[in-house]
């Protein structure tokens, strides 16, 4: 699959994920705003996609300063790196990859900002190294998963946690991946994700390309599913996990994990370590995004319900730590009680 984001020519390069799986377009972003306005309309989406776009955008918007007349005035630099920053973080609230990732190129700014020239080239390096380091996590993320898959398996999933939210290959379906590499015959049951539909549009059709058997239910199904005995686990991605283990995730995650639990399924949190915030206590602490109600109401300009009709429409809910079998990470799987685990990370103090 082509790379969801890349750098090509001086330009970010994304895929348009608003139109999968009908048309697969790529939008050339010259300007960090471009950037920002794709996160926000989710052009591109998924926590760790969001995080390599962040860094992209700011790289893009330290190098639209070049031809300014001001570059040279005290302070100059400064300030309108903050304001880079600002137009790219102030677009979605809820994946802490964003905001992760914005520390990281302020990092790079504070090393080298008295040097343009190299400041411009250190961004760039670091918003491609932040891109590769990525897809490695994943990989490895798949590696360690794939352990607590039996060859047969049907695994249950929501939203998009794959190679479409990422850098590639996946965190959750990065799991799946490796288990069919190790050999093992495992098949995919998607949620349709309502309202946005990320498991029915992106995460059939990426399945799909690589040729992984997956069936698609409306979200409604899965306690069915589960007392039927079609999934023997559940795996999902997760936008912020917070120092317990709480962890945010798309809309209709927490239901699942609370199915599960009531079905003796286990319920596997798939995420880098870029998605755990340790300056957030838990769950509470989270900001949940809520999105217009136009996305209940309609789909693509279809009606589903008045127009008018009241709506609540949060994009992400907590699942509790108390509900997680297991944490997947790139260093290690984490289990119960998490708050030790996650504080033990090596990975994480680096962070
Ligand atoms: O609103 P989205 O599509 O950005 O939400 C994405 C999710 O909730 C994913 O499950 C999560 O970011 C993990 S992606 C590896």
């Amino acid at each position: 699959m082509h790379p969801v984001i890349e750098w090509k020519d001086g330009a970010v390069v994304m895929l348009d994920q608003r139109l999968l799986p009908g048309a697969t377009k790529f939008i050339f972003h010259r300007g960090h705003l471009e950037v920002a306005r794709s996160i926000r309309e989710m052009a591109i989406r998924g926590a760790p996609a969001i995080g390599i776009a962040a860094a992209y955008g700011i790289a893009l918007g330290v190098a639209e300063l070049e031809a300014s007349p001001e570059l040279d005035r005290p302070g100059f630099l400064e300030g309108k790196f903050k304001e880079i920053v600002l137009a790219i973080t102030a677009t979605r609230p809820t994946a802490v990859n964003l905001f992760w990732a914005a520390a990281r190129m302020e990092g790079v700014f504070r090393a080298h900002q008295a040097d343009y020239p190299r400041l411009r080239r250190e961004l760039l390096a670091a918003a491609v190294a932040l891109d590769r380091e990525d897809y490695e996590n994943n990989r490895s993320i798949g590696r360690n998963g794939q352990r607590l898959l039996q060859d047969g398996d049907t695994v249950l999933t929501h939203c998009n946690a794959g190679a479409l939210a990422t850098a590639g290959y996946g965190t959750a379906l990065g799991v799946v991946r490796a288990a069919i590499e190790a050999g093992k015959r495992i098949k995919v049951i998607a949620g349709e994700t309502r309202p946005y539909l990320q498991g029915a549009r992106l995460t059939v059709w990426e399945l799909q390309e690589d040729g992984i058997p997956v069936t698609l239910i409306t979200d409604n199904m899965a306690g069915h599913v589960m007392k039927k005995k079609l999934a023997q686990a559940v795996i999902v991605g997760a936008d912020r996990i917070a120092a317990n283990g709480d962890a945010a995730n798309k809309i209709g995650t927490y239901s699942l994990a609370v199915l599960a639990r009531h079905h003796a399924l286990p319920f596997y949190v798939a995420a880098p370590l870029s998605t755990i915030d340790p300056a957030t206590s838990d769950g509470d602490g989270i900001p949940i995004e809520e999105r217009e109600g136009a996305e209940v109401t309609s789909f693509r300009g279809q009606m589903t319900a008045r127009p008018q009709t009241a709506v609540y429409n949060p994009a992400f809910d907590v699942t509790p730590a108390a509900l997680i079998t297991a944490i997947i990470t790139e260093e290690k799987i984490l289990l119960p009680p998490f708050g030790p685990a996650i504080a033990s990370l090596a990975g994480l103090r680096r962070k």
